[in-house]
């Protein structure tokens, strides 16, 4: 199970109260398409009738062998294009280094892979659809789920990893086997149901507040969300399975760790690696504004300093070492007060990466 990165610093964590799932009607508004009516995720009959409600489509065409700047890809189409809709978090295709799944995910599967044959996966938050792609191509999986937060996202997805895999024999039972759900983190893998957006919020950068009981470990890292998903994940992992979380590094390994170990899990650091921060405004502008409201420091890094610090270490290795490079870096890093500033001037901001991999340990955590 594959536990993306989101956008943690926008949410305040309060207590206050998730809007139902049940909603039977979203209104849902983004600048690039005006405000439309979207009916509830049961109604909407198949991808091709919501796309005509998004003017904005863009298509894009992935060449893999040099997106996967990690490793090569054997199993899917060489060249594949996928659309990307308003709502959906938009993949950094020409600039890998800034990219979730070509910095991080696939580096991640690969290390994974060295001592675990994976058959069933499943993506929290896919948004187009690439890592769950990567997932194929790197794992011989005979079962594939995808979810995110609003139904045309994951519809889009689908069609995206049908795209990129039409023709590939071995690849068949797995896409034809494809879940592909809405909603929070991992409900939508037990009921189903879509996630209502604010208006003006776009699925790619939305944060709900959350009203469940979150330990502090997890609060103050700003991994609320990665902590409910370990929580969640316990009842659907098959005996054996692990859950990789991928966390910006804003906060040390440690805190990582102990958030996973508060969900009641046995957490390593399975890769460790940088990469550019994407949506530098928003995500360090969120993150300089909580450490301004108080919060405990965020970190972030010259761009050219990990760099120079990551040369020569695959994240394979980066995971194995990772403490070292972190007390490496230490003398580098900056609060995100500073890398705001930074940024502002046009500095080039990055950050580190860890993809944690937890298994259930056998004493008792959180129900
Ligand atoms: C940083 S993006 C990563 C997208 C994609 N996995 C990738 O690597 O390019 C985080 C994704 O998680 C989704 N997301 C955010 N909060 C979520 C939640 N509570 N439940 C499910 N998905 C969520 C967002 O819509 C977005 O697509």
């Amino acid at each position: 199970m594959y536990i993306p990165s989101s956008y943690q610093s926008f949410s305040p964590m309060t207590l206050s109260k998730i809007r139902s799932a049940t909603a039977s009607s979203q209104t849902v508004y983004s600048k690039d398409v005006g405000a439309v009516n979207i009916k509830s995720s049961k109604e909407i009959p198949n991808v091709e009738s919501n796309l005509e409600l998004y003017h904005d489509i863009r298509e894009v065409v992935i060449d893999v062998q040099s997106f996967f700047i990690f490793g090569k890809a054997t199993t899917v189409l060489p060249t594949f294009t996928i659309h990307l809709t308003p709502l959906t978090y938009l993949p950094k295709v020409d600039e890998p280094r800034r990219d979730w799944v070509a910095s991080v995910a696939v580096p991640a599967f690969m290390a994974h892979r060295e001592d675990s044959a994976v058959r069933r996966f499943v993506t929290i938050g896919t948004g187009s659809g690439l890592d769950a792609i990567a997932a194929l191509d790197i794992f011989d999986l005979e079962s594939l789920a995808i979810t995110d937060l609003h139904p045309v996202v994951v519809q889009t997805a689908a069609s995206n990893i049908k795209a990129a895999t039409a023709g590939c024999p071995s690849l068949t039972k797995a896409v034809e086997s494809l879940v592909a759900h809405s909603g929070d983190l991992l409900t939508p893998l037990k009921d189903h149901e879509g996630q209502a957006l604010h208006s003006g919020q776009a699925s790619s950068t939305y944060a709900a507040e959350r009203y469940e009981q979150i330990p502090a470990i997890a609060n103050d890292s700003l991994l609320a969300l990665h902590w409910l998903a370990l929580v969640q994940a316990k009842t659907l992992l098959a005996p054996g399975g692990a859950v990789l979380s991928s966390m910006g590094g804003r906060v040390p390994l440690a805190a990582m760790l102990e958030m996973a170990r508060s969900a009641g899990y046995v957490p390593q650091v399975l890769t460790y690696t940088w990469k550019i921060q994407s949506e530098p405004e928003e995500v360090i502008g969120g993150y300089n504004k909580n450490q301004e409201d108080g919060t405990r420091p965020f970190y972030f890094y010259l761009a050219e300093v990990l760099e120079r610090e990551f040369a020569g270490i695959t994240p394979l290795e980066g995971g194995r070492v990772a403490a070292w490079i972190e007390q490496q870096l230490a003398p580098y890093r900056l609060d995100a007060v500073v890398a705001y500033e930074a940024h502002k001037t046009g500095i080039i901001i990055g950050h580190t990466v860890a993809v944690v991999r937890s298994v259930i340990s056998d004493v008792q955590g959180p129900a």
